[in-house]
């Protein structure tokens, strides 16, 4: 046994108590928390009570627009316009957060920005433009969040995709990145465990957003994850905000670096 703080059972001693699953009073941030599947996370966890900081880069009304649909569930939710790719980003996002809650107990990285090429045909800025937002991003973020979790039962969740581990083509860029983030994703899960900050992973397949746009091979992508995904469709943002909040819950916190898939089977057959 050690002299680590540990978040209490929360069953222990309840005898034959139901407890309701809350993250009341909880103060959420969410990097690309204003559409797609940060947007979802966000009204996933709002719906059980926690505060969410909205992250975005481009799009200020989508930004406003979730925020609003946010604060119906009665909690508090504020935008922060911030590039997370870039640390004076990273810094000014935080401190955002600071002044408008003083604390945090759950950092979502989900900000994604990445070049779609051929690896042969990526270049040095397309290379570290995508590793910056979608790699480094999880760094500077978790060395900013970390002192605000003090004291508190502090989660972190990355969110990857498969192409960290299969081969999905223009995407290398990307699927380097996501492979640097399930990497920081353990080493951080294990230097913050003595600090009661529990750091995971959750990986999709195939999601339906508007990330998909771009893709040169974008219906071909679909229709194979469709066919081939034992669920028989592809992912929505919800499937994967679902298991964030999984490991929001104090029950998910013996699962410690771990990158968990949620695709539907997709990768067990596809
Ligand atoms: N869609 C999929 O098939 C899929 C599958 C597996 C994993 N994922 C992962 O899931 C996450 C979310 O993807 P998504 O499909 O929901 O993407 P999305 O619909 O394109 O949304 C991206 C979000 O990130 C924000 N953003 C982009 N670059 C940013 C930056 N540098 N700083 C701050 N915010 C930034 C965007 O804000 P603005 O709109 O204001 O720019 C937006 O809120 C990503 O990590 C992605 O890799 C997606």
């Amino acid at each position: 046994m050690t002299g680590r703080t540990e978040t209490p059972d929360p069953e222990a001693g309840a005898a034959h108590a139901i407890l309701a699953p809350t993250l009341h009073g909880r103060i959420a941030l969410i990097t690309g928390g204003s559409r797609g599947i940060g947007r979802a996370i966000g009204l996933k966890l709002a719906r059980h009570g926690a505060d969410i900081v909205v992250n975005y880069l481009r799009h200020r009304a989508a930004a406003e627009e979730t925020a609003a649909e946010l604060r119906a569930f009665g909690v508090r939710a504020t935008t922060v316009r911030a590039d997370v790719g870039e640390p004076d980003g990273v810094r000014h996002l935080f401190a955002a957060v600071r002044s408008a809650f003083g604390a945090l107990d759950i950092l979502v990285s989900n900000a994604a920005l990445g070049v779609l090429r051929p690896a042969m045909e990526l270049e040095p800025k397309h290379w570290q433009r995508t590793l910056d937002v979608m790699g480094r991003a999880l760094l500077l973020c978790a060395q900013e969040a970390v002192p605000l979790m003090e004291g508190r039962a502090g989660t972190i969740v990355s969110i990857s995709s498969l192409g960290s581990t299969r081969v999905i083509p223009h995407y290398a860029g990307p699927g380097a990145a996501k492979a640097t983030l399930e990497t920081l994703t353990r080493y951080l899960a294990v230097e913050l465990a003595p600090r009661n900050v529990s750091v995971n992973a959750v990986s999709g397949g195939i999601v339906e957003t508007e990330a998909l746009k771009p893709f040169p091979n974008r219906a071909e992508l679909v229709g194979r994850a469709e066919g081939s995904t034992p669920w028989g469709r592809v992912g929505r943002p919800e499937d994967i905000a679902n298991v964030v909040y999984l490991l929001c819950q104090p029950e998910a916190r013996w699962i410690c670096g771990q990158t968990i898939i949620a695709d539907g089977g997709y990768s067990l057959v596809g």
